[in-house]
C-alpha cells in the first residue's frame, strides 16, 4: 500500500512537471541535443549570383519549349545562365522567376534566347560583338543596351555557351565557317 502511494506520487509529480515544462516553453525543448550543440552554424557569403545554380552541379535548363526536356549545362554555359537570369531575362524571355518579363512591352520584339532561328545563323564573334557594344552600334535597336562595361568578355562568352545550349532547334556548331559557306557545299 505505501509502495503504490509512492508509485502514483511520484507519477502525479512527473505529469505535473511536464504540464508545466509544456506551458512553460511554447516550442518544446529537445531533451537529447542543446540547440547549436554540434552543428556549427556560420554564415557562408552568397553573391547573389549563385542563387540558380550551385557550384559542383553545374546545372540544367529546362527546354523553354519542351517542360519535360532537361537540357544539361556544362560549367559556361551554367556560369551563363546565372548571368542570363540576371541581366537578359526581363527582355529575352516571356517570364521571369520573379514573374512576368517585360519583353512584350519592348520595340523591337526582342528576340527569345533560345531562338535557334535567330541566333543559329550568327557567330559567336557576332553575338560576342553585339552583346558587348549593343545594338545602336551595331546598327540595330538602341533597345539592346551595350554590355562591354558591365560583364567580362568571359562572362559574355558564357552568355553564348548558354544560349547555344538551349537553342531551338539545337545549335550545332559548323567546322566549315558560317551557315553560308556550308549552304554553297555539296551535301
Ligand atoms: C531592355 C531590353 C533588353 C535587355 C535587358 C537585353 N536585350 Fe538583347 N535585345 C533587345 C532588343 C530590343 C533586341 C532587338 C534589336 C533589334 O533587332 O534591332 C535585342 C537583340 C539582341 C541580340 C541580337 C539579335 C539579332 O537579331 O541580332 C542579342 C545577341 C542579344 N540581344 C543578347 C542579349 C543578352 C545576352 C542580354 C543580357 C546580357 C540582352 N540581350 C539584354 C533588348 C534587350
Amino acid at each position: 500500500m505505501k509502495y503504490l502511494l509512492i508509485f502514483f506520487s511520484v507519477m502525479v509529480g512527473c505529469l505535473g512537471l511536464a504540464a508545466y515544462v509544456m506551458k512553460r516553453f511554447p516550442n518544446p525543448p529537445c531533451w537529447c541535443w542543446s540547440r547549436g550543440q554540434g552543428a556549427i552554424v556560420t554564415t557562408v557569403p552568397h553573391p547573389a549570383w549563385h542563387q540558380y545554380a550551385s557550384f559542383g552541379s553545374y546545372g540544367t535548363e529546362t527546354d523553354w519549349n519542351d517542360p519535360q526536356r532537361i537540357i544539361p549545362l556544362d560549367y559556361h554555359a551554367a556560369h551563363g545562365k546565372l548571368i542570363f537570369y540576371q541581366q537578359c531575362v526581363w527582355c529575352h524571355a516571356d517570364s521571369t522567376p520573379a514573374g512576368p518579363s517585360n519583353r512584350s512591352n519592348v520595340t523591337p520584339t526582342p528576340p527569345l534566347m533560345n531562338d535557334g532561328t535567330v541566333f543559329n545563323g550568327m557567330s559567336d564573334a557576332s553575338l560576342q560583338q553585339i552583346i558587348t557594344r549593343g545594338g545602336r552600334a551595331m546598327g540595330k535597336s538602341a533597345m539592346m543596351p551595350p554590355y562591354g562595361k558591365s560583364l567580362t568578355q568571359d562572362d559574355i562568352r558564357n552568355l553564348i555557351a548558354y544560349m547555344r545550349a538551349i537553342a531551338v532547334p539545337a545549335y550545332r556548331k559548323s567546322s566549315s565557317g558560317s551557315p553560308r559557306d556550308r549552304k554553297n557545299k555539296p551535301s
